[in-house]
């Protein structure tokens, strides 16, 4: 018997998952569909198998009560702020993937990842092949911790999954008052600079710092290719082409096909620097952590083996060589410094790094996350899947 709505939201608030405010409003749009009202849920949320379950904005894996989800508020991995941030690429469309790699036993959604107190600012943790979202949080968390007593915090993570959208684990430490550096390592998809072929990863590398005003903090969350190749696999879902820079096919020539491109490699923001940059993702949380590395790492469709990726993440206390209160009004000098520059033309705003994703959360909060036609019917599948009412859209 499937519960009754109010009991759903009621669980939902309890562990804090409902933080979008009720009354979505079915909207039609050229493209697909809006979310609206329930979009999933499981019957039996708290016990069986993984399930998705969700809410207006909020679709969740829930884990079951034997094999909770350790470290996070209320078991749940909330998929969805990638989304409200315009993210598309790395948000609930994930899901599916995520799932299928627990069906192939080749993720543990049950691992509790270990952590190790390796000096006093510096610790590790094995995620034993469960979720990368957890072993991340896990990792800021005690970054964090370290940094509030001695200034710094670097935790090192190995044995860990795709975490996706790398900004919330940027906000995770500023939400803290913590700086933070966040750096994973990823599949192979990017070749070295003069290669063809895949031997880095399309490794995003993310740093943030707290703000004088909290609701504009500093977030830098880049791929170092001149797109993430998730970009290319959301234009595969949409039927749509990509500019004809961003990857070469299996042949090591220039495309505009999403399919022929991932069957060859992203290309390198900025030639041998963004290369340069994939290479230094892969020091730092391949080489350094004890994961795999140097084109090892599994890839997200890969359904044949572990990922074993790595993580590094260091967490600082803004107010080691100033106030907090000097610190942060540097910032806000620094932040009207950067968006009141003079615009080149053809430019109509700058933006510091991070605020248009907080316009588009803005906007996406008060009008719905766009979704494709497919998209919903993709993560519909994996509901009827789990036994659970599909999303709806309009
Ligand atoms: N976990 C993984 O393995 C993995 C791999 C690849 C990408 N990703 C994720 O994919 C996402 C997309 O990465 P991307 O490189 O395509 O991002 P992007 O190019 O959209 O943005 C990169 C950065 O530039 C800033 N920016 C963009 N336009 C701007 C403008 N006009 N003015 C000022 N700043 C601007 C953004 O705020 C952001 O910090 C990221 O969240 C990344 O973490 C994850």
């Amino acid at each position: 018997m499937a519960r009754e709505e109010h009991e759903i939201l009621e669980f939902l608030e309890s562990v804090g998952a409902c933080d979008v405010a009720d009354g979505l409003s079915q909207i039609n749009h050229e493209h697909g569909g809006y979310l609206e009202g329930i979009i999933m849920y499981s019957p039996e949320f708290q016990g069986g198998d993984t399930k998705v379950v969700g809410r207006a904005f909020t679709v969740k894996f829930v884990s079951s009560r034997e094999t909770e989800l350790p470290k996070l508020p209320g078991n749940y991995i909330d998929m969805v702020p990638p989304d409200l941030r315009g993210v598309d690429t790395h948000g609930a469309n994930r899901i599916p993937s995520y799932i299928e790699r627990i069906r192939h036993k080749i993720l543990d959604p049950t691992a509790t990842p270990e952590l190790t107190q390796v000096t006093p600012v510096a610790a590790s943790v094995d995620a034993k092949n469960g979720f990368g979202f957890v072993a991340a949080h896990l990792g800021m968390t005690k970054a964090v911790e370290m940094a509030k007593e001695f200034g710094i915090g670097l935790v090192s993570v190995k044995h860990s999954n795709h975490y996706g959208m790398a900004a919330w684990i940027v906000q995770q430490a500023i939400d803290s008052g913590m700086m933070a550096l966040v750096f994973t390592n990823s599949s192979a998809a990017q070749p070295v600079w003069g290669g063809r072929e895949k031997r880095m990863g399309v490794s995003p590398l993310a740093c943030g710092a707290p703000a004088q005003n909290d609701s504009r903090p500093f977030i830098l969350d880049m791929a170092p290719s001149i797109a993430a190749r998730g970009k290319i696999y959301k234009a595969l879902r949409r039927g749509e082409k990509i500019p004809g820079d961003w990857a070469l096919d299996g042949e090591g020539k220039p495309t505009t096909d999403p399919s022929s491109a991932l069957e060859g490699v992203m290309l390198p923001m900025g030639g041998p620097k963004g290369s340069a940059l994939s290479i230094m993702m892969d020091v730092f949380s391949g080489v350094f952590s004890g994961s795999a590395f140097a084109g090892h790492v599994g890839g997200p469709y890969d359904f044949t083996k572990p990922a074993d990726v790595g993580h590094f993440f260091v967490a600082i206390k803004p107010d080691l060589f100033m106030t907090l209160s000097d610190f942060k009004s540097r910032m806000e000098y620094l932040y009207q410094r950067v968006v009141t520059s003079e615009k080149m033309a053809g430019v109509d705003q700058i933006y510091f790094p991070g605020e248009i994703e907080l316009i588009n959360k803005e906007k996406r909060l008060a009008e719905g996350i766009p979704f494709t036609e497919a998209e919903i019917a993709s993560m519909n599948k994996e509901a009827e899947l789990a036994g659970v009412e599909g999303m709806k859209y309009t």
